[in-house]
Formats: C-alpha cells, structure tokens, sequence
C-alpha cells in the first residue's frame, strides 16, 4: 500500500462524548463492519467496557475508504478515555499523524477534553475538532466552536459539527481525514523499527502485540528484539485488524496490525516497547516508560478456602494488563491476599469489576492508599484539601477551568464524588503525575486497650489527623462487638493519643434463651458460639470480628 496513501489517526474526547459511536459510524461507512447489525461500540471488546460504557483497552482497526478513485488505508486507533490510563493515550498517539477531537455539542470542553488534547498537540499532531451530539435538543455547536477556538486556538471554522448517533455528516470527517492529516513519514527501506502501543493475552496463540512501524518491514519468521527486555523471539504470524485479526505475508512501515512472537505475557510486550530485527539495532522510538502505579489496594478472598481461585484468576487478568503490580501480602484479619497497584481509582474498580464478573471471585478491596516517601518535617501551604492553585482560565462565561496541585492522597478516596455532587455533575476532573512534594506526614495508630491494630496503621497528614482518628475510632465503636470488659480506642500519633472512643462492657449469654432444661440444645449454641469466635482475631484479650476490619476498611 502506497504510503501516501496511509492516514493513522486517534479518535480522542472526554468520557462519553461520542467516540466509541463515531468509530461504529466510520467503520460502517467504509464497509468494515455491516450496517445492518445494530453496532454499538463495536471497538469495546470487554464486558465491563460495555456495562461502564467506558473504554479500558485500546483497540485498533484498519479501515480502507475510496476518494476521488484513490484508495486510503485508514488506520483508526482507539484510545482509552479516561484520565487512568494517559500513558496508554499518549503511546496510541504517538503511532498517529491526527486525532478527532470529539466534543459534545450539549458539554461542551470537559476535563478529558483539554488534557487529551494537549497530548495530541505535545506530539505534534495535526487536530480535527469534531462537535457531535449535534441531534440534542440543547446543543449548541456556536458555543462549543467558540470555546474550542478560545482555549485551542484552533479556528471555529475548521470544527467538523456532526451526529454519530444518527451519522449526520460523518462523510465529511472521512474527507478531513484525508485531507488534514498527513500520510506517516516511514522509510521502508531501513531495518525494522516498529512500536508496541497496546498488547493483550490470547490463552492460545500468547501475547498479540499491536504495532505501528516507523520503519522497514516485518514478515513471519523475521527474528526480532524486544529494545526494552532483548529477549529474542521468531514472528509466528503478522496481519492487520478489521477489527478482528487478518493475517497478512507481511506489514509494512506505515502501517498499523499486530504480530504474534511466542511472547508469553504482556510484560514482554510492554507498551511503548520498539521491536527491531535481529542483529539489526535501531535508536528505540523515545517516550518508553513503564506504566507505573499510582493507587494501591490491599485485596484478599472473602473465604480463604477460594485463596487459590482468586490467584489465578489475577494471574490471568495480569497477563492482559502489565499496569498492574502484584504483590502477596497477608493479614491477621483477612488473612492471606495480595498488594495490587493501579494506574488509578477506576483502573482499581476495573480490576475489580472483571475479578467478579470473569472469575466470579468474591473479594475484600481494602482502602486504596498512595505512594510516600518518607520525609522529615516541612512546611506547605494548607487547604481543605492541602491545594495549591496554579491557573485559572475562563472558558465562556458560564465555565472556568482551574488548575491545582494537590497531593494524590486527597483525590483517590471520594474527591471525584465530592467534585461531582458539589457541581451538580457539571465539573469535571482530570489530573497527571506532578512528582513527589514534602509534606508534614505523621504514622497514625489505632489501639484497642493499648495494643496497636496492625490493619489499622495508616499514613495522614498532621493536620488532618485529629479528624480522621477521631472518624476511625467512631466507626470502630460502631463495629465493634462488645465484650466482657470496657474496650478503649484510641488513635495515636507516637506516644499522643489524639482521638479515644469506648465500649462498654456487656455479656453476651449465649444460654439465655434456653430456660435451663435441653442439655443437647445448651451444648449446640455453645458449639456454635466457638465456632464463631474461631473467625475472630485476638488484638490483647480482645477479640474483633473478620467483619468489623472489613467494615473499617471499606468504609474510610
Ligand atoms: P468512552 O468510551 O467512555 O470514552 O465513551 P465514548 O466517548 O466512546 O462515548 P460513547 O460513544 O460510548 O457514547 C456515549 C453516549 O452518548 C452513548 O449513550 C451514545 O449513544 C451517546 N451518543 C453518542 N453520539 C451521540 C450523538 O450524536 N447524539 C446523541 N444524542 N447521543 C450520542
């Protein structure tokens, strides 16, 4: 195929403003899928992508249009929208010439909107505003044009204003594509330099890497290197997506398909990797980096006895997804589990979502915590939420667009929420990695008549830690069964006790009911009252219920 004649582009837009529907409209056009099926978000494989309506994993399809009795090979690269997953965006962008930026015409510029555009403008990309949703009764296309110009500098005249739901004028962005965004600028001749930008794990044929090469040409049987792991591996098969796969003889520079290598797992085919040939060393594209985990999450079976179930089950879900970190971790309370890190919250509840729906595993998801490093005392400037402004910029008259620097821990637990509910889901939030900050952080223990809780141990910022002890030691009388004796809760910092609840004493006779009589009954409910104490954990003479972590922890 010519390269002139090849357009690589991304659609990219904030959540829910069309993409996944203009990509079902551009692949119906050009014939790769049927019109006559009812096609809705064909590109989003995943059950939980479908349910959520978001899209997790990128996917990738090769659409050929015909113009002016030209042939095109349009490489569509879906990418995944939200804020989680950035790195995943950047590394799809970086195998495109052009993105559709789409913009809800009702909306207008949301977070995702201005963070995925920058990404495109960073990578030099040329961008073609498309406002959709243009069908709804309170569109209003001059206002987004207006704002699309105001904050992208990008002329009202170039907006592309269309409906992906009922296709109304998606032919004209077909022809956009064509004619603004340049054909890649590859060099066939040159040895191999292609990049990875998305993988995932087949049980039968392993690891399908998706590919866009830069350079060269790779063929079945072709000897290649990873540049990030040198590992050495033979090409079993290459083809192109239609969506599904086509295996092709061959792929040349300029064109975007997968290849399959007797890869084993995705971490050997990790995003932003490049592959050349053997023997054949090229300057690896830049911009690899290892996707890098910014929320942890303890993770533990509800029964120990599905310990082994839930293993594998997230062995098979990191084989699809190298973003996560695993680690084992146990615990006195709930037992033997694992240390997971994710790219960010909804990355978290994804994991989660496809643990129960694909394996049906049952699990305890503790609160997610952020990374530290240990620092010794500073100062910073505090807020509610210790924010610092850094921008702000009117959007029209009705929007404005801010811009903070905030510790990662203050947004994973409920910001979103709490933004969401303040602003009557009007606002919306995107953040990226601004790096470590010292910040006046102090250990916080939880005790129960002296003994620390080792569950409970977490890491607050001084000023807040009053409030957030005196909260846990609150839930935990709540929880808490009573006992024989008064239990005292406390939380400290060092030797200071900051927060103190109690518990009073109180009996619980199992006997009470049974009027001295049926000895056989007697002994079946003190039976049964062991029984139940064996879930308990003993923290000094006191014995806390597996349930009651599990309702601290889930809860906080
Ligand atoms: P993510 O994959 O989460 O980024 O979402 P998306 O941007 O792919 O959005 P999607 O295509 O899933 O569309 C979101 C919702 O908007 C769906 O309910 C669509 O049916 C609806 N929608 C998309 N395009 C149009 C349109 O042109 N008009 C109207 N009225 N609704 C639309």
């Amino acid at each position: 195929f010519p390269v002139e004649n090849i357009r690589n582009f991304s659609i990219i837009a904030h959540v829910d403003h069309g993409k996944s529907t203009l990509a079902d409209r551009l692949l119906e056009l050009t014939g790769t899928i049927d019109k006559t099926k009812n096609n809705k978000q064909v590109l989003d494989k995943l059950q939980v992508e479908r349910e959520r309506g978001i899209t997790v994993k990128a996917q990738t399809a090769s659409l050929f249009h015909n113009c002016e009795g030209k042939q095109y090979l349009l490489n569509l690269i879906d990418t995944p929208g939200h804020v989680d997953f950035s790195y995943e965006v950047s590394r799809s962008l970086s195998a495109c010439q052009g993105v559709l930026l789409v913009v809800d015409a009702n909306e207008g510029i949301q977070a995702q909107t201005v963070a995925n555009f920058f990404l495109a403008f960073e990578a030099q990309l040329s961008v073609i505003p498309v406002i959709n949703k243009i069908d709804l009764k309170n569109a209003d296309p001059e206002r987004v044009e207006n704002q699309i110009e105001k904050v992208f500098d990008i002329p009202s005249d170039e907006c592309i204003k269309i409906s992906a739901k009922l296709g109304t004028n998606v032919e004209s962005v077909l022809q956009a594509i064509i004619e603004r965004i340049p054909p890649p600028k590859v060099h066939r001749k040159n040895p191999l330099r292609a990049l990875v930008f998305d993988s995932t794990f087949d049980h039968y044929r392993g690891v399908i890497a998706n590919v866009a090469l830069f350079d060269g040409v790779v063929s079945k049987g072709d000897k290649i290197v990873s540049a990030h792991t040198q590992k050495i591996y033979e090409v079993n098969e290459v083809g192109v997506l239609n969506p599904n796969e086509q295996p092709t003889h061959k792929l040349y520079a300029g064109q975007v398909g997968y290849l399959i290598a007797g890869m084993k797992d995705v971490t050997e085919a990790q995003i932003g990797d490049t592959l050349h040939l053997h023997k054949q060393p090229v300057e690896p594209l830049p911009g690899f980096k290892s996707a890098k985990p910014m929320v942890f999450a303890g993770i533990y079976p509800v029964d120990q006895s599905e310990y082994n179930n839930l293993k594998s089950a997230i062995e098979k879900l990191t084989l699809n997804d190298s973003s996560v970190t695993v680690h084992r971790d146990s615990s006195l309370a709930l037992g033997a589990g694992w240390r997971l890190g994710f790219l960010g919250l909804l990355h978290m509840e994804v994991f989660n979502q496809r643990l129960e729906q694909e394996y049906n595993a049952s699990v305890i998801l503790t609160t997610p915590t952020v990374p530290y490093k240990a620092v010794l005392s500073s100062s910073k400037l505090i807020k509610a939420r210790r924010a610092v402004q850094k921008n702000m910029m009117f959007i029209d008259q009705n929007r404005v667009m801010l811009k903070y620097l905030f510790p990662l821990n203050e947004i994973v637990v409920d910001f979103y929420d709490s933004l969401k509910s303040l602003s009557s889901g009007y606002a919306s939030f995107d953040y990226e990695d601004a790096g470590y900050q010292t910040a006046e952080l102090v250990k916080m223990d939880i005790l129960l008549n002296g003994n620390t809780v080792e569950e409970l141990v977490t890491i607050v910022h001084k000023d807040k830690a009053h409030s957030i002890g005196k909260a846990m030691c609150e839930r935990l009388k709540d929880c808490l069964p009573r006992q024989l004796f008064e239990i005292a809760i406390q939380a400290s910092i060092g030797s200071k006790i900051i927060a103190r609840e109690t518990v009073k004493a109180y009996r619980k006779n199992v006997l009470a009911k049974c009027y001295g009589g049926d000895i056989t009954r007697k002994m079946k409910l003190l039976k049964r009252q062991a029984e139940g104490k064996k879930k308990l954990r003993k923290i000094g003479n006191i014995e806390v219920p597996k349930d009651t972590f599990i309702k601290v922890l889930k809860t906080q």
